[in-house]
């Protein structure tokens, strides 16, 4: 069977994820969608003549869309389909200030995906990230599994990075862990961080911890404020690319993402950021891991701020 993919939204960080999919050379179709005519079918032509340069078949199809809904045909039977679409913020804004705009945007996109990929895995990467994921599942009326967001994966990059930087060794030795909203309510979880197979404790200071981890919380906010135009795309497109490759590929890999929680960690019935086995079916379980008291009360109050927002999208 063919292996197709869409990315709804040929901003920077959906076509940064289009090209990033298409250069694995596992799908046969990467479909890069967007509103505004030309821009899709343009940015395609150039990744197409990318190929033979790069050493990938993957072909890219560009696609102008409207609200109505035309131009979703080249969309049709997706395996996965990454939604970007909506309005990234501007310095000074939280993620949560786009909430009204975002809301019909994802609402519209997300009927019109269902309408033409009734099978689909919908990975949400529109912000309020949480709340996004909510509305597009309630949009789809897909199975919960079948619908999860992308935000754990960046943040815990983010996490990752900065603890190398701060003790001057390999990003592959660090290993962190973010649980909770991409938001506020973000539960770094130094708990599950170790460098080279030690504890962080060991190796910083509270107060350093506590340094990065609040820069971690802040680590859009604080490329949005560099770049004054837009938000961040290299390190959250290749987050989400690795999420819809795990998808494809059916390879069970266990990710920090924003899924529904059922009972895990004693939360139920909301998306949150969590760690989950990844594969076709979108999230396989929810993965529960042993976590402080702390860190418990942190994801269940970040819980219940995720819970009322999810809550009012119902009627945006
Ligand atoms: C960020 C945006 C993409 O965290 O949510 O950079």
């Amino acid at each position: 069977m063919a292996k197709k993919v869409t990315v709804v939204g040929a901003g920077f960080y959906g076509s940064t994820t289009a090209l990033r999919l298409a250069e694995y050379n596992i799908f046969d179709e990467v479909v890069l969608t967007d509103i505004v005519e030309g821009k899709p079918e343009g940015l395609a032509l150039d990744m197409n003549q990318s190929r033979s340069i790069e050493g990938f078949e993957t072909k890219i199809t560009g696609a102008t869309t409207t609200a109505e809904g035309a131009g979703y045909e080249k969309t049709a039977n997706s395996d996965v389909v990454v939604i970007t679409a909506g309005l990234p913020r501007k310095p000074g804004m939280s993620r949560m200030d786009l909430i009204g705009v975002n809301a019909g945007i994802v609402r519209g996109v997300a009927e019109n995906i269902a309408k033409h990929s009734p099978n689909a895995v919908i990975i949400v990467v529109s912000n309020p990230l949480d709340e996004m994921t909510a509305l597009a599942q309630i949009a789809t009326n897909f199975p919960k599994n079948r619908v999860m967001g992308q935000a754990g994966m960046l943040d815990t990059a983010r996490f990752t990075n900065f603890v190398a930087e701060k003790l001057g060794v390999e990003v592959g030795s660090v290993k962190t862990l973010t649980l909770g909203s991409h938001g506020d309510t973000m539960v770094p979880v130094p708990s599950r961080c170790t460098v080279g197979g030690v504890a962080l404790s060991d190796k910083l200071s509270q107060a350093e911890i506590d340094e990065l981890v609040d820069r971690t919380r802040n680590g859009g906010a604080e490329v949005v404020a560099l770049l004054k135009t837009g938000s961040a795309y290299y390190a959250p497109s290749a987050a989400a690319a690795r999420m819809a490759k795990a998808v494809i590929e059916d390879s069970g890999a266990v990710m920090p993402v924003c899924a529904w929680v059922d009972g895990e960690y004693g939360i139920s019935g909301v998306y949150l950021g969590v760690e989950a086995e990844i594969g076709k079916s979108g999230i396989r379980k929810v993965v529960e891991s042993k976590l402080t008291d702390a860190e418990v009360a942190s994801l269940k109050e970040a819980a219940e701020a995720v819970r009322a927002k999810q809550a009012d999208v119902l009627t945006l």
